[in-house]
C-alpha cells in the first residue's frame, strides 16, 4: 500500500446547534473566520498537504456547500465589470478543479463515524485523511502536513493529538497514550468522550485523522456508542492493535470553532496575525 495521501473527506452535514439560529441558513461549515469560511480553510491545509480529491460528506439543508465549492461566473464577471479584478482573482483561485471535487450524502445524522462510512465508494482502497472543518488551526506548517510526514513513516492510523485540562476531556475522543518518541504518541486505547473520572489521560484527538481504508469495515458493523451515535473513536479503537496506530502533538494551535468562544477566539487570534488588523483591533479594545 502506497503510503502517500491523496484523498480527504471533509464530514460536513453537522446540524450545528450551537449556533442556532445562524445556522438555519448558514452550514457551520461555512460561518467566516474574519472573511474566509472554515471550510476554505481546511481546504487550503489540505492542498497545503498535498490532497488532489476533495470528498464533502454533506446532509439535508446544505446545499450552499456545494454552492459555495462551484463556479460563480456571473458573480466573477459582475466583479470584473466593477473593475474589482484582484477580488475576482482571489475566489479564482481559492476554487477547486471541478473534476477533483466529489459529494457524499448523509441522509440522517447518526454519527462522525456514519459520516465517513458514507465516503466509503469514493475513498476506495487507499489511505485517506479526514479534517473536521470546526477544528481551526493555526501553525508554521500546516498541521495535515504534518500527519501526512508521520504517515509517510509510520503507515497505519495517524491522529492529531493535543493536551486539554481533564475537566474538558468529556468532549472530545481520549487515548490512552503507550510510548512516547518526542511529538509521536503510541496509542493503546481510544474512549469517547468519557467523564473526566474515568478518561484514561487529557490527551484528546482533534479533527485530523489519516486513516486505513480497512477502518471502513469496522464502521460498517459500528454500534451507536456516546451520544447514541456512530462513532469514529469506537471503530478506531478496534483497529488498535492490529495496525500501527499514532497520535501526533503537532505543533501549532488549535480553537474549537464548534462552539461561540472557539469561533471568538479564532477570529481574534487570526486579527491579531494579520498585519492589516492588528494595530485597529488593538486599539479598538483599548476604547473599548
Ligand atoms: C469529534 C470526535 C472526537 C474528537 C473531536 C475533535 O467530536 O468524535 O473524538 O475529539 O471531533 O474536534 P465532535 O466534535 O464531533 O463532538
Amino acid at each position: 500500500m502506497s503510503y502517500s495521501v491523496k484523498k480527504a473527506v471533509f464530514p460536513v452535514a453537522g446540524l450545528g446547534t450551537r449556533f442556532l439560529p445562524a445556522t438555519k441558513s448558514v452550514p457551520k461549515e461555512l460561518l467566516p473566520v474574519i472573511d474566509k469560511p472554515l471550510l476554505q480553510y481546511a481546504i487550503e491545509e489540505a492542498c497545503a498537504a498535498g490532497i488532489e480529491e476533495f470528498i464533502f460528506v454533506t446532509g439535508p439543508g446544505k446545499s450552499s456547500i456545494e454552492e459555495y465549492l462551484g463556479a460563480s461566473p456571473e458573480l466573477l464577471s459582475a466583479l470584473r465589470n466593477g473593475g474589482k479584478n484582484d477580488v475576482a482573482r482571489r475566489l479564482e483561485n481559492a476554487l477547486l478543479p471541478e473534476d477533483k471535487v466529489f459529494f457524499a450524502f448523509q441522509e440522517h445524522p447518526l454519527g462522525l463515524g456514519h459520516a465517513i462510512l458514507c465516503a466509503r465508494e469514493l475513498v476506495g482502497n487507499e489511505p485517506f485523511a479526514v479534517l473536521l472543518v470546526d477544528d481551526f488551526i493555526h501553525s508554521e506548517v500546516p498541521c495535515l502536513g504534518q500527519l501526512v510526514e508521520v504517515f509517510s513513516k509510520t503507515g497505519g492510523n495517524v491522529l492529531a493529538i493535543e493536551e486539554v485540562p481533564v475537566s474538558e476531556v468529556y468532549r472530545y475522543g481520549v487515548l490512552d497514550p503507550g510510548a512516547r518518541n518526542d511529538n509521536l504518541v503510541k496509542i493503546n486505547g481510544l474512549v469517547e468522550k468519557p467523564n473526566p473520572e474515568d478518561a484514561p489521560s487529557n490527551l484528546t484527538v482533534v479533527g485530523r485523522y489519516i486513516l486505513t481504508p480497512d477502518v471502513f469495515a469496522y464502521l460498517a458493523d459500528q454500534r451507536e456508542g456516546a451520544g447514541g451515535e456512530i462513532q469514529l473513536t469506537d471503530a478506531l479503537a478496534r483497529m488498535i492493535g492490529s495496525y500501527p496506530f499514532h497520535g501526533l502533538l503537532f505543533e501549532g494551535e488549535r480553537f474549537d470553532c464548534g462552539n461561540k468562544f472557539g469561533l471568538l477566539e479564532a477570529t481574534i487570534s487570526t486579527a491579531l496575525g494579520d498585519p492589516d488588523l492588528r494595530d485597529w483591533l488593538t486599539n479598538r479594545f483599548r476604547d473599548l
